[in-house]
């Protein structure tokens, strides 16, 4: 009761909606859930926009409705799943919605009015807004236009500011660790090179950290652009102390020095998808070293399966947050871990410029002192 009258600064919340916006990330499902049992605590009603905001903008798409009540029943036994029952998009920013002209041609255009209109005319009071960059940009914009709104972070690529860490990060570094402990006895019974393509777009922490972890040989990561004679060196000297394999990390966002990253298509409405320069390093480091040379694109599997136990805990205290923040009257904020508590960052902080990895940070200082080679 206390908590509903804090939120009655404007108007009372009476009606809120969730979603899940860009890549899924492991945590999803047990955000919603912690969403919606604290939401039903505070008395509210709970609505999941389907795929993003598409669930408003294309409700056609859906014939059992683009907004799915979400109540105690829909949200048990999801604290472990993968993906997000709502579905997730990582097309159709309505800060530049594909939108067909006149013409006849396609133009990004900033639909952001439409979405306040579209809130209010369902009466949704707040908005939890689970994701990354993208996701918590559109968040902001809503929150300059007076939407209640709350972010939460979300992203395997654990590139968002203002968070020490966002969730899924860690079900996708687990999982990297566990791929390169795996591919190191094969790459010792064939003698081979193994190089690993992670995710992560233009930052390099799966890679480091998994690379680490994994005991790889090389890393290669987009935040130091690398030159492979380097990594051919490591792989012969290797060589020639009898230790006849090797595996090499790369992030998908890593270049060559004075080279560019490997883009494997734009379109519009969308961001460019990065991939293929594990391919390229295996080529090359096969020329360079005279070794038999495999590559492996661990991809979307990063992004797959069961939530860690660190995960589900930070996705549920997240989910929470959120709500509290809202019951206290607060908006155009994003959940942020901090520990070992969690606390509140302005969206506009938090989206303001991506959280790269440190080059003087102690992981990369590690990795060098324990002899792994950054291709530089
Ligand atoms: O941002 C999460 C992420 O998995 C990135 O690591 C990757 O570059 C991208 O999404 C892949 O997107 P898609 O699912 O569209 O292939």
């Amino acid at each position: 009761m206390a908590r509903a009258k804090r939120a009655s600064r404007s108007h009372p919340i009476r009606r809120i909606a969730v979603n899940t916006g860009g890549g899924d990330a492991p945590g999803l499902n047990a955000v919603i859930r912690s969403v919606v049992l604290c939401a039903l605590n505070e008395g509210w009603e709970v609505l999941g926009i389907r795929d993003g905001y598409n669930g408003i903008f294309k409700p056609e798409d859906y014939p059992d409705g683009g907004l799915v009540p979400l109540n105690r029943t829909r949200v048990r036994g999801i604290t472990h799943l993968g993906g997000t029952i709502i579905g997730t998009t990582n097309r159709g920013n309505p800060l530049r919605y594909p939108t067909p002209m006149p013409d006849g041609t396609v133009k990004e255009v900033d639909r952001t009015d439409d979405l306040v209109r579209a809130l209010a005319a369902h009466e949704i009071d707040a908005v939890v807004a689970i994701g990354g960059d993208g996701s918590l940009t559109i968040a902001n914009a809503l929150a300059r236009k007076g939407v209640r709104v709350v972010g939460v972070p979300k992203t395997i690529d654990n590139d968002l500011s203002k968070t020490v860490i966002t969730f899924g990060f860690d079900t996708a570094v687990s999982f990297a660790t566990e791929c390169l402990d795996r591919l190191h006895s094969t790459a010792e019974a064939h003698r081979r090179v193994m190089v690993v393509e992670v995710m992560g777009r233009y930052a390099g922490w799966i890679a480091l950290n998994a690379g680490v972890a994994g005991t790889a040989d090389a890393i290669l990561i987009p935040e130091i652009p690398f030159d492979l004679r380097t990594v051919a060196k490591k792989i012969l000297r290797r060589a020639g102390a009898g230790r006849n394999f090797a595996i090499v990390v790369v992030a998908e966002g890593a270049k060559p020095k004075g080279g560019k990253r490997s883009v494997l298509e734009k379109r519009l409405g969308a961001l460019e998808r990065l991939g293929g320069m594990g391919e390229k390093v295996a080529l090359a480091l096969a020329e360079m070293t005279g070794k038999e040379t495999r590559h492996v694109v661990l991809g979307h599997l990063l992004r797959g399966g069961t939530p860690t136990a660190f995960d589900r805990l930070l996705s549920l205290r997240f989910g929470a947050a959120a709500v509290r923040a809202l019951a206290a009257g607060r908006s155009g904020v994003m959940v942020a871990l901090d520990p070992p508590t969690v606390r509140y960052v302005p969206l506009a902080q938090a989206t303001r410029r991506m959280k790269l990895v440190p080059l003087d940070c102690d992981t990369v200082e590690t990795a060098r002192e324990l002899g792994i080679c950054l291709g530089e």
